[in-house]
């Protein structure tokens, strides 16, 4: 659809699979257009929005960086309004996660966690603020419980991830009351890959009151409410973790 289209429009990072995607499918099915953005899943993010234009065409858009490099984030927003034409919502959703513990950690490794999970969404944010202020849109970010309580061994993620929880309040408040800035703090959703553990999984389990590991499509669902149908809400953090985090 050309420039002044009506419907919104949404960039989401990380986008090519996982939550990233789930999260796609649901906004998309809600009726909105997209900028799927990718790093290396390129080909999943195609076969992604191959998908969705099945189901509405002309209502997707692959766009393809790195997010660690700052002076491409500006041109993301540049590329996907000369395409849209407006922006409603930003999604910082991509995510580096593996342990650093104490004695290890690299320079590299603090500038890689940092770049994805908190530098990234900054920048992306500023560069959408005009378009999002245009639209009366809204920022969500992907925040983790573990920004609040730590977990063993991953000092660098979860201090990323607070972060972009001090980020999201924040913005929350510069950008008001126009712009309206949340977080979902997902717990256990989707195991990491391969060669990656969270936590014993069943031991993570058993201190979730619901009993069970949530689904990326939970935490869509709560990217979509705070998207779409909170407009008196800005400045929060929406645990999605099965109640795991009322008990220590
Ligand atoms: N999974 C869970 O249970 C869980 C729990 C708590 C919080 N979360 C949060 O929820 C969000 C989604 O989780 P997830 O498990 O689906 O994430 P994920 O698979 O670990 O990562 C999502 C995507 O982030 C992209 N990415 C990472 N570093 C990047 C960089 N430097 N530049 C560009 N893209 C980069 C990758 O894209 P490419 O593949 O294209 O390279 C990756 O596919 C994340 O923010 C995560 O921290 C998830």
């Amino acid at each position: 659809m050309k420039p002044g289209q009506q419907r919104p429009v949404v960039l989401i990072t990380g986008a090519g699979k996982r939550v990233g995607a789930a999260i796609a499918r649901t906004l998309h099915a809600a009726g909105y257009d997209l900028a799927l953005h990718c790093r290396r899943s390129v080909a999943e993010a195609e076969a992604l929005a191959g998908e969705l234009e099945q189901q509405r065409a002309d209502s997707t858009l692959v766009l393809q960086a790195e997010l660690a490099n700052i002076d491409a984030l500006p041109a993301l927003v540049d590329v996907l309004l000369a395409r849209f034409g407006r922006l409603d919502g930003l999604v910082n959703n991509a995510s580096a996660f593996y342990p650093t513990p104490v004695g290890t950690a690299t320079a590299a490794q603090w500038n890689e966690l940092f770049a994805s999970n908190a530098q990234a969404p900054f920048f992306l944010a500023q560069a959408a603020t005009p378009a999002l202020r245009d639209s009366g849109g809204a920022i969500v970010n992907l925040v983790d419980i573990y920004a609040e309580r730590p977990l063993a061994d991953h000092p660098l993620y979860c201090m990323a991830k607070a972060a972009l929880a001090a980020m999201t309040r924040a913005l929350a408040l510069d950008l008001a009351p126009v712009v309206r800035v949340n977080g979902v703090a997902p717990g256990a959703v989707l195991w990491p890959s391969e060669g990656k553990t969270y936590d014993d999984q069943d031991a993570l389990l058993s201190r979730t009151p619901l009993k069970r590991s949530g689904s990326p499509d939970d935490v869509a669902g709560a990217v979509l409410w705070l998207l779409r149908d909170a407009p008196f809400v800005t400045g929060q953090i929406l645990p999605v973790d099965g109640g795991r985090t009322l008990s220590v």
